[in-house]
């Protein structure tokens, strides 16, 4: 489909059901939807299976470097993302996250710690000051241990929500350089309903994707890149629908593009559009 990289998940360590359905609304007039998900899925275990048989990640490029039967798959970027059980207590948050750090490492290029989905009781509030530094430190450490064991240093980025202030964002830009987080990912989801009130299904709870989100997102991204210097990578996400979104967010000073809620309304097409607009 011309992706130039692919990001999975999240997972979380065991399986869970995620919310009670309906738990996914989509608002046409705006390009946007609700969803609550809540990380439905079938735990780590599985999704490693899945990884495994997809012949699309890390282990098997490795094997097949010296062999010269690369395929396309082979040489694909594959971040994969990991969350915390909605049964864990948040204090016990950090032990999902090392799970999660230990069993998908030897297979992904990137991994994305998910710490802004609002569907997942108090998540977002990893993401502020003691409780960011405490998981941050905790998986930095373990990341140390997991490069001596694979002999592969992996990199760890942090996703974060559109929903905070100039404070929040600077007191995360430092704790990701005290810890020596690789990178971040701007961003989840947002609370706000600003962008679609009045419309159907603009007050289900949840977070709100596609085009609402694009300018929330990249006020984020523009605060990241000022706080975090220009050699830091920010994968920028949030309300891509066009090529022209996905240079917004270059100009905010993303390095990467995601898209999610985009290719639900724009179809493939969009992926050759946005790879020729960043081209340009
Ligand atoms: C249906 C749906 C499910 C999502 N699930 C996850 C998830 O499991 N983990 C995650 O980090 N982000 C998740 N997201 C957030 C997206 O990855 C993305 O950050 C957000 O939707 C903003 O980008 P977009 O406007 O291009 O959709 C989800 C978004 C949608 C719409």
């Amino acid at each position: 489909m011309g992706f130039g990289f692919v990001e999975v998940g999240t997972v979380t360590p065991l399986g869970q059901a995620g919310n009670p359905k309906p738990r996914m609304f989509r608002i046409p007039e705006k390009n946007a939807l609700i969803n609550r998900l809540g990380f439905n899925n079938e735990g780590l275990d599985a999704f490693i299976a899945n990884i495994k048989r997809s012949e699309f990640h890390s282990i098997l490029r490795h094997e097949y470097a010296g062999k010269q039967s690369k395929t396309p798959q082979n040489r694909m970027i594959l971040g994969l993302n990991i969350g915390k059980n909605a049964a864990t207590p948040i204090e016990r948050a950090t032990d999902d996250y090392l799970i999660g750090l230990a069993g998908v490492y030897p297979y992904a290029d990137y991994i994305t710690v998910n710490i802004s989905s609002p569907n997942t009781k108090n998540l977002r509030a990893l993401q502020s000051d003691e409780a960011l530094d405490g998981l941050l430190g905790a998986l930095a450490q373990r990341r140390g241990e997991l490069a001596q064991e694979h002999s592969a240093k992996k990199p760890i980025f942090l996703k974060i929500a559109p929903d905070l202030d100039e404070q929040q964002i600077k007191v995360i830009a430092l704790t990701l350089q005290k810890h020596k987080i690789d990178g971040v990912i701007a961003t989840n989801t947002t609370l706000s309903r600003e962008a679609v009130q009045g419309l159907k299904h603009a007050e289900e709870t949840g977070g709100l994707s596609g085009a609402p989100v694009l300018e929330a997102s990249n006020a984020v991204i523009a605060r990241l890149r000022a706080e975090l210097g220009k050699n830091y990578p920010i994968i920028g996400v949030g309300g891509v629908l066009s090529g022209e979104d996905a240079q917004s967010k270059i100009k905010a000073g993303a390095d990467l593009v995601q898209i999610y809620t985009g290719l639900i309304y724009k179809g493939p097409g969009l992926v050759s559009e946005v790879a020729r607009a960043l081209k340009r």
